[in-house]
Parts: C-alpha cells; structure tokens; sequence
C-alpha cells in the first residue's frame, strides 16, 4: 500500500511527510495554483530536496499534443531530476504520449482517468500508475469503485507492470473504499489525511489510559 499526498504546499509536505508514511507527492496545474510558487521549476526542485529520492514525485504536462509533451517531459527531467513521474492526462494524445515517452525510458502516471477504457489503454501503453479520479467519477452519477475493482482485476488478470492510484478524494471514506476494492497506492489532500484523527475517540482512549496510570503510580510519573 503506498500513501501519497495531493498538493505543492510546501509547508504541508513537511509536516505530513514528518508524520505520515508518505512515499510520493503528486500534483496538476490546478492544484499548483493554490500554492502560487513564483518559479514553478525552483518549487518542484524544493519539493525534492524536502522529499528526497526515496519518494516519488509526480509532475503534470499542461501540453495538448503527445510532442508538446514529450518536450515538456524532457524540460521537467532536465529542470528537477531524471526521476520525476510525468503525469499525463489520458486523452488520444496523451495516450500516445505514454506510449513515447514509455519507449524513452520515463517513468510515468496515467491521469484525469474517468473510465475504464481510459485505464485499460493507458496500462497497455506502459503507464506505471493509472490515477482513478475517484470523486469526480461520483459526481458523474458512476460508481468508482466498481472502475477500481475492473481495473484491479485487469492488472492482476494481465500481470500489468502498473498500479493504481486513486486520486479526486473529497474525504476519507472514499480513500478506504479504493484500497479494499484493490487499488495500491492512493494520493490524498493534504487537509484529508490528518482527518484520520479527528475522531473524539482516539483522544478520549488515549486520556483514559493516562488518568488510569496517573491514578496508580501519581501524577506525572510517566515511565520516563
Ligand atoms: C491527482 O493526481 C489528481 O490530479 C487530483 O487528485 C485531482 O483532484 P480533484 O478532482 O480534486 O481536482
């Protein structure tokens, strides 16, 4: 199971990344407008060096034609490293996109997928990630996790050298839902992943056992 996180804020890639299994970031154009970095090249660059090459990062092409992004694949190597996940959108250029840039040696993620048609052609071209846009196939009136479970299964059916990742959360039940129905890796916002601790709960759990141990051995004398 891998854990990424949807955002270029750098000040939430640090803290999450301190916290949280973290193996990737990912972001698109829309999701690098939020955070408004002056010099977009400089900022990834940032991202890197706070992630380091033990995890992955995604950067999205905002070309239209598969040359135009070839080109922009390139220039996004040459600018951050050679190890940049290029994120392609799966339209009929970018599918050949990924077929190019597969046959170039790059690494690459499958995106703004809706359908499983989109996914299945998009493995078959190499992708080594295929983002399911898990909320924005609901808001369509669709199931998205019969597309992760189709999905799932045709990889596992193929032995496809590619994975899942399911990407558009809007909360955490849909991130549960795309691991149990065979997703491997889900890359989530960055104000959805610490939700998973707004349950009263957990707290009241936690300060029950310390009034107990408090109550036994005296105030403050914790085992250190
Ligand atoms: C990440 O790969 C996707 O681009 C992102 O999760 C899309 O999220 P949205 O549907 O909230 O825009």
């Amino acid at each position: 199971m891998e854990w990424m996180i949807d955002t270029a804020d750098l000040t939430k890639i640090k803290e999450l990344i301190e916290y949280y299994p973290i193996c990737g970031v990912t972001s698109n154009p829309s999701i690098v407008k939020k955070a408004a970095p002056q010099d977009f090249f400089a900022h990834m660059r940032e991202i890197r060096k706070c992630i380091g090459k033990e995890r992955s990062l995604h950067i999205q092409v905002t070309a239209r034609t598969a040359e135009d992004m070839l080109a922009e694949a390139r220039l996004i190597h040459e600018k951050v490293d050679d190890a940049v996940y290029i994120k392609i959108p799966v339209t009929k250029e970018g599918l050949k996109a990924i077929k190019l840039l597969k046959e170039a040696g790059f690494r690459v993620t499958a995106t703004a997928i809706y359908t499983e048609m989109q996914a299945y052609l998009a493995m078959c071209a190499g992708a080594d990630y295929l983002a399911l846009y898990i909320n924005r196939i609901a808001n369509l009136d669709h199931d998205p996790m019969i597309v992760v479970e189709h999905v799932a299964a045709a990889i596992h059916a193929h032995q496809a050298d590619c994975q899942i990742l399911g990407a558009s959360y809007k909360n955490l039940r849909q991130v549960q839902e795309t691991l149990v129905h065979g997703a491997a890796a889900v890359t989530v916002p960055a104000d959805i992943l610490p939700l998973t601790f707004a349950n009263p709960s957990i707290e009241q759990a936690v300060e029950g056992f310390e009034r107990d141990w408090f109550s036994l051995y005296g105030e403050g004398n914790d085992l250190l």
